[in-house]
């Protein structure tokens, strides 16, 4: 039987640089690039919304205008569309607006993930909460973040999405030792963030998601500045691990990285391929296109 706290809250870090994706991320943030026909983010926060999260807190920095607006009425344009007949994107519009209550707070310098979630502390309280990476988007029939927050229901413990990525991937992301459970879910013992060659653990890594239990922020306050001179939540999240264990879930649904120029590329093809309106037009255009490689 479920025992623990119910997951109500959750923070989205979207006030990285984006580097790698730039000049695209110059002046749009790269949360709001598109898959398609919506912003990154937007798969985001409806997948929080879908996992039965009701406050998010996302944590901007530049552009933070443009995240606000997207998730806030347009009262003219709805207004436009509505009077053109154009019912069914009206809908959508203000389907935006209604996904959840939304809460913005500004990351002051760009100090890391770390440092990104610790701004979230006051929003939080002392409750667990959802940490959703606003580069991440995971599509799949089960939402990925309900995936994490079962499994803090049922153990009480700091939850990480995990995945198995190649060895060469492993040095840029995470590195966790762990050992099965049951199904899809590990106890995690250790971990260590960008590890050099000998100091891989396994090639499962966190992968965009975790939940986390308020005791974080302590940890988060008197962790060192780590990888990259920044604040890095995996060295948090290890002090938690090695004081209380953690849980990894090997999460099920496709992950992009919307940090990362063919991860967006990737994104826009397959979500393409499975869109009502689109889906065919660009099946038969890369069927065409592919014959010409
Ligand atoms: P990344 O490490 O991918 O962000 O952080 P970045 O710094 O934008 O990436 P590059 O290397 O410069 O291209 C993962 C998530 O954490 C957020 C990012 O916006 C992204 O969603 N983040 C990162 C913050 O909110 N604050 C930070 O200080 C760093």
């Amino acid at each position: 039987m479920d025992k623990h706290q119910k997951i109500r809250k959750a923070v989205i870090p979207a006030a990285g640089l984006g580097t790698r994706v730039l000049p695209a991320s110059k002046a749009v943030p790269k949360e709001m690039l598109p898959i398609v026909d919506k912003p990154a983010i937007q798969y985001i926060v409806e997948e929080a919304a879908a996992a039965g999260v009701t406050d998010i807190l996302i944590i901007t920095n530049r552009g933070k205008g443009v995240i606000e607006d997207h998730f806030d009425h347009s009262v003219e344009l709805e207004a436009m569309l509505r009077g053109k007949g154009n019912e069914e994107v009206c809908r959508q519009l203000e389907a935006v607006a209604h996904l959840a209550n939304i809460y913005y707070v500004r990351q002051k310098e760009t100090k890391g993930l770390g440092h990104a979630v610790l701004c979230a502390r006051d929003f939080i309280g002392d409750e667990p909460f959802a940490v959703l990476y606003g580069d991440d988007v995971i599509i799949g029939e089960d939402p990925a973040i309900a995936q994490l927050c079962r499994a803090y229901e049922r153990y009480g413990k700091g939850v990480v999405g995990i995945k198995e990525v190649s060895e060469e991937a492993i040095l840029r992301y995470s590195s966790l030792a762990v050992s099965p459970l049951e199904g899809r879910n590990f106890a995690v013992s250790d971990m260590v963030e960008k590890p050099n060659k000998e100091e891989i653990l396994s090639l499962y890594s966190i992968l965009g998601r975790c939940v986390l239990p308020p005791q974080i922020f302590d940890l988060l306050a008197v962790t060192p500045l780590g990888a990259g001179g920044e604040l890095q939540l995996t060295d948090a999240m290890k002090a938690l691990t090695l004081r209380d264990g953690m849980v990894g879930v090997d999460f099920t649904g496709k992950r992009y990285d919307m940090g990362n120029k063919l991860g967006i590329l990737e994104a826009n093809i397959e979500v393409g391929l499975r869109h009502p309106e689109i889906g065919e037009g660009l099946r038969a255009y890369l069927l065409e296109l592919a014959k010409t490689l």
